[in-house]
């Protein structure tokens, strides 16, 4: 058994030769170094490969984007990637700010409402509120819009550009309740800045 170590995040992975068995907190203890949350490695395990699908993604999606000014070509080609790349992701898309309201931008999945209020729904509040929203069970958050009532979990992400203006957000919906993370949060906003905030 191997105990490797990545200590600028304090998190570790317990391999049985190539076979990862464990991934998680990483403490000290007085017999050496432990890897906490065995008894959830499942849950510990999707994570670990959800980080590694992102990297992937995010690899692909800055390779297609390379040289490109344009973003609702950008916007297509991270929604692209990602939606058909990504465990769960059942509607992915864009809604833009177009005139005080949010317009459908680039998307996959099924039929999107057409436009969206700022302050209204999931995607009006990340908006009005210019902080991400994960959503772990749609029904419990008032106000949340059903463009397609099979969706059960949501993540929404503004993206703002150079000067740090809102200029759109990133929608993904799931079909599994819960289906979001800190893992999702931290990967898609550092992807919508990156391409399209250029940071
Ligand atoms: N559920 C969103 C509406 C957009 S669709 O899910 C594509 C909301 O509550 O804002």
């Amino acid at each position: 058994m191997i105990l490797s170590k990545n200590i600028s995040k304090s998190t570790g992975s317990v391999f049985s030769g190539k076979n990862l068995i464990a991934h998680g907190a990483i403490v000290v203890r007085n017999e050496g170094l432990s890897v906490l949350s065995l008894g959830n490695t499942l849950k510990a395990t999707m994570s670990f490969e959800k980080e590694r699908d992102y990297q992937r993604c995010r690899a692909r999606i800055e390779a297609l984007c390379e040289g490109s000014d344009d973003q609702i070509a950008k916007m297509a080609s991270i929604v692209g990637v990602l939606h058909n790349e990504m465990n769960d992701f059942f509607w992915t898309g864009f809604y833009r700010v177009v005139e005080g309201r949010l317009v459908i931008g680039p998307y996959q999945g099924t039929v999107g409402c057409l436009s969206i209020e700022i302050g209204k729904g999931v995607c009006g509040k990340a908006a009005a509120r210019g902080k991400t929203q994960v959503v772990e069970d749609v029904h419990d958050f008032p106000g949340h819009i059903a463009c397609d009532e099979r969706s059960k979990s949501e993540i929404v992400v503004p993206v703002t550009d150079e000067s740090g203006a809102l200029i759109a957000i990133l929608d993904v919906d799931s079909l599994e309740k819960g289906a979001f993370d800190e893992i999702d949060r931290e990967c898609l906003e550092g992807i919508v800045a990156h391409i399209l905030g250029g940071r």
